[in-house]
């Protein structure tokens, strides 16, 4: 990883007085810390379905309501039950004060409305909540973010519960600017435990030997889960450390070789007898202009990135019983994917097709109870990114509302979210883990 050494100058008050704005150091996640580090606003339009919810989950959590005044942690407007123009008017009355008084890395988090079929007015009031949040996303100051979650008519409280707590939490230190859809779950949500909300689940990483694999990995099993790590026989050393350290076991396998699901299914069946989360997390760059590319960058990296996912989950659907009761597939796409990239038209083709397979394998997955939901992180500080030359390396990090990389972790936080058996009610979607960048839609 390369120092923000542009970061850490703007920490000093004399280069603030050359005028040169602080670039926000940002609150992450450390077990045993609190979800909030303040007091919440919570407020509704309407009646609001879920705001005596969310009181509830935050009074559990130890954060007091906000008074009057004074600075908060989080703002939280339950605005499910705006369905007309005039009823946006007390979504802005809600939001202006709150907006000012929202401390350093503080939440903005909104409950959009759900449509109902045929009301055209509603549908452009739920829509408009996705212009709003993600003007506020690059409105707010000193590290804080602005999300929106929608919540299906036919999902309760306790599907919503697990992801309003990664989004008010440290976890969520570099995603801003995303929508996500809460549906009706999958299966039974059960009862979760916030400090390790993967106790017990079985894990499989593939690429676990470094960067953000290896985060990966670290971060499931701090939350409780037994990992199986994945990566190359070249790799051994540094992915039996990693196994060791998370209490699992390695397996060395190219996941693009012909017999690779057979030998992953074989040794999960085997140690443990099922599987609880996998996460596609390999992947490889070959770049080139497509003018000057040829068939070996195209095949490796298509080979590695998406037909790898492809046969590995077409094998676990077509095994009778190895996916646990709440199997939760987290794949990691990319910013290439969403927005394109010059010099990586394999690259954004397979992470575009990574995207493309997540949203048709859901409905598949659903009446297992199982989901499939894709990552698409931006700038990441890793050893890959490091490489850059210094010039494209400082625009990569600067240009997203959070001015700076995101680090490993902030994709693993994510990740740790959507393999929880509490998230039951997300499937199909992709979320972006970029500091909200300002590329693509
Ligand atoms: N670093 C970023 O900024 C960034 C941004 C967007 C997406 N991503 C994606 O995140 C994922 C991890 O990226 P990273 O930066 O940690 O990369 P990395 O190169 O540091 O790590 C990738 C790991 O995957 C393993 N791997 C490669 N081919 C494999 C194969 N055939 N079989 C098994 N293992 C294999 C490698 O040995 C390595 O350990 C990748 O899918 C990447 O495309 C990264």
């Amino acid at each position: 990883m390369s120092k923000d050494t542009l970061r850490e100058l703007t920490q000093y008050r004399f280069v603030q007085r050359l005028g040169v704005p602080r670039i926000p150091v940002l609150r992450r996640y450390e077990p045993g810390q609190p979800l909030l580090d303040g007091p919440a606003l919570v407020g509704a339009v309407g009646k609001g379905r879920f705001a005596d919810d969310v009181r509830a989950l935050l009074a559990g959590a130890g954060v007091a309501e906000a008074g009057e005044d004074g600075k908060v942690a989080a703002a939280v407007l339950d605005a499910t039950g705006a369905h007309t123009v005039d009823d946006l008017a007390a979504v802005q009355e809600f939001l202006t004060p709150a907006v000012r008084r929202l401390g350093p890395c503080g939440r903005l988090l909104l409950l959009g409305p759900v449509a109902a079929e045929g009301d055209v007015e509603a549908a452009a009031v739920a829509q408009a909540f996705e212009g709003l949040v993600r003007s506020a996303g690059k409105e707010v100051r000193a590290g804080a973010t602005a999300n929106l979650v929608t919540v299906a008519p036919d999902a309760g409280a306790d599907a919503l519960a697990s992801t309003l707590r990664f989004f008010l939490s440290a976890r969520s230190a570099f995603v801003s600017g995303q929508v996500v859809r809460v549906g009706a779950p999958v299966g039974p949500v059960g009862a979760d435990d916030p400090a390790r909300p993967l106790a017990g689940r079985i894990a499989v990483v593939t690429g676990a030997a470094r960067g953000i694999g290896e985060s990966i990995a670290d971060t499931l099993h701090r939350d409780g889960a037994t990992i199986v790590a994945v990566d190359v026989p070249a790799a051994g050393d540094a992915l039996a450390r990693v196994a060791n350290r998370t209490g699992g076991t390695a397996l060395q396998l190219d996941i693009t070789a012909a017999d690779a699901p057979d030998r992953l299914l074989a040794h999960l069946r085997e140690r443990y007898g099922r599987v609880d989360v996998v996460v596609h997390n390999a992947g490889i760059t070959r770049d080139k202009l497509l003018a000057n590319m040829d068939a070996d960058r195209w095949n490796s990296v298509l080979a590695v990135n998406l037909r790898a996912q492809l046969t590995i989950n077409r094998a676990l659907l077509a095994d009778e019983g190895l996916l646990g009761d709440s199997a939760r597939i987290v794949c990691i796409s990319s910013m290439s994917g969403i927005a394109g990239n010059r010099g990586q038209t394999n690259y954004a083709a397979s992470k575009a097709g990574v995207i493309g397979m997540v949203r048709a394998l859901a409905p598949q997955l659903a009446p297992r109870g199982a989901t499939v939901n894709a990552i698409a992180p931006g700038f990441i500080e890793t050893a890959m990114t490091a490489k850059m030359p210094l010039a494209t390396r400082e625009a990569g990090r600067r240009i997203n509302s959070l001015r700076q990389g995101g680090l490993p972790v902030d994709v693993a936080e994510a990740v740790g979210w959507l393999a929880q058996a509490a998230t039951a009610g997300v499937t199909g979607q992709v979320v972006r883990v970029d500091g909200q960048n300002m590329l693509g839609a």
